[in-house]
């Protein structure tokens, strides 16, 4: 089956083709980055503009690259949530009608499920059941996966998600938007024995999470001891060791509540070095499998839209006529296929 995935569910428009026999055989990402990057952050009505330009050129890109036809397309997978509204039904809209048009089925897919199955691009997938840390710009969660659609919410952020503590933090350090990426580079010239942050909630039992006193913290330390070059990045540093320290034990636990001993880490923040060094030292000692996606599946891509549809759409799921994009969107409410 030949999937076309769309995905514009916040700052990054992106078309892939997936086939249920050959893999994935093409993806575009188109990102807005310089659009928002004056603003400090996405402005939500310029991303819905920029989608609508941008999308059809990115369907047509991904067909001419394959040598294929578009009614060689078996079925249309878009994000229809959770995310930026207007920006939602850019993708929604077009991936509905298109589908009508070609009188093909067409899929909604969850935007969360596509980062959790990102790993699943890989040429050595993980196998179910697993644990799953997603770690994106909107969410940390922690989830127990017994397969596609059977997820199980062990824990996830009260406050802020992982990526977006990173780009507050980073953007009080003065970098440029999105911080994520840069923080992490900035911290590798930090002096680890300079300052301790704290590991939020990591003193108390369960699986959630708090990453905004942390951010806090960074503006306390950075008040109090200046903010010369050195400094920066001596706080870049422990802020980073905070959030991985904290991850790490929330994901030892999760794996000693459950027992499971596959961990997959998922969303933009997978992408981070220092995170998955620490998880692949934790996995080693225990004896676990963990995966990660291929770093250009990490943050938002169409291709981990256009596999979840796939696999939805051979187990016959479809959507009726009338469509639907979801701000909020639980995970758990999925159904299992
Ligand atoms: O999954 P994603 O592309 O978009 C959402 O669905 O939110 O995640 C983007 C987030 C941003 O907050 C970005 O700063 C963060 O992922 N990120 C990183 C790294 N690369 C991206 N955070 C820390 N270290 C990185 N290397
Ligand atoms: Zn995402």
């Amino acid at each position: 089956m030949l999937v076309l995935g769309i995905e514009t569910s916040c700052d990054e428009t992106a078309t892939a083709l997936y086939d249920s026999e050959r893999g994935l055989l093409a993806h575009e990402v188109y990102s807005q980055l310089e659009l928002h990057a004056e603003y400090g952050g996405v402005v939500p009505e310029l991303a819905s503009r920029d989608h609508i330009r941008k999308i059809s050129p990115l369907i047509r890109q991904v067909i001419e690259k394959t040598k294929l036809a578009l009614t060689d397309v078996d079925g249309i997978a878009y994000t229809a949530g959770p995310g930026l509204l207007g920006a939602l039904l850019v993708g929604t809209t077009v991936g509905r009608s298109m589908a009508f048009a070609l009188e093909k089925p067409a899929i909604a897919v969850h935007h969360m499920e596509g980062h959790l199955l990102a790993p699943m691009l890989d040429p050595n997938p993980p196998e179910f059941p697993f644990v799953a840390l997603l770690v994106s710009g909107g969410h940390t969660q922690l989830i127990r996966v017994q397969g596609i659609g059977q997820y199980e919410l062990l824990g996830e952020s009260v406050d802020d998600a992982a990526g977006e503590a990173f780009d507050k933090t980073a953007k009080m350090l003065g970098l440029p938007y999105p911080g994520g990426p840069a923080l992490a580079e900035l911290a590798k010239q930090g002096n680890p024995q300079r300052f301790t942050f704290p590991r939020p909630m990591t003193d108390r039992p369960g699986l959630d999470f708090s990453f905004s006193g942390l951010k806090t913290f960074a503006l306390y330390t950075l008040r109090d001891h200046g903010d010369d070059a050195q400094t920066k990045a001596d706080i870049a540093y422990a802020f980073e060791h905070a959030v991985v320290e904290t991850m790490f034990i929330k994901c030892r636990r999760a794996m000693e509540q459950t027992g499971l001993t596959t961990l997959i880490m998922a969303g933009g923040v997978s992408a981070n070095q220092r995170l998955r060094a620490r998880l692949d030292e934790f996995a080693k000692q225990k004896g676990y499998q963990v995966h990660y996606p291929q770093n250009e599946f990490c943050t938002d891509n169409a291709a981990m839209i256009a596999y979840a549809g796939c696999q939805r759409l051979m187990a016959g799921q479809h959507e009726g006529l009338e469509f639907a994009s979801r701000a909020r969107w639980p995970l758990e409410e999925l159904p299992a296929i």
